[in-house]
């Protein structure tokens, strides 16, 4: 008789690696901005991106109720008339955003929550601001 062994099968899965939970702190609004090479050829966004932080801060956008995340992405399938910028959860999108525009776009939408409709090339599902108002509406 001849002896045979199957080979030994482990059932015991190994034990997952622990992965951590992130965190992030509460925001209102989340503006995203393409750094992308397509919208903007000259950095013009990255600089942008840079100088949130200064701009959010004296507006009082760092923290608080009306605390503004901001984040950078690849590219948005947009790719013309940059800088292009996306405020969340309003699903409101803006071009040609210079830094003069985007000091409107931090005290009209931002700070009051008006959209600054000359500068919207898509406006999601939605709506307009926290208010629905836009800054181009008659009071
Ligand atoms: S590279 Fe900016 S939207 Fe595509």
């Amino acid at each position: 008789m001849s002896e045979t062994s199957s080979p030994s099968v482990n059932t015991t899965a190994p034990a997952p690696a622990e992965v951590v939970k992130p965190k992030i702190g509460s925001y209102r609004r989340h503006l995203l901005i393409c750094t992308g090479p397509r919208c903007t050829q000259d950095g013009q966004s990255q600089a942008l991106f840079d100088s949130l932080g200064p701009k959010f801060k004296a507006a009082g956008l760092d923290a608080g109720d009306l605390r503004v995340k901001r984040s950078r992405v690849g590219c948005f399938a947009a790719c013309k008339g940059g800088p292009i910028v996306c405020v969340q959860p309003d699903g409101t999108w803006y071009y040609n955003v210079t830094e003069a525009n985007m000091d409107r776009i931090i005290h009209n939408h931002l700070v009051h929550g008006e959209v600054v409709a000359d500068l919207v090339f898509h406006q999601g599902p939605d709506g307009s601001g926290e208010s629905g108002k836009s800054c181009g509406d008659a009071a």
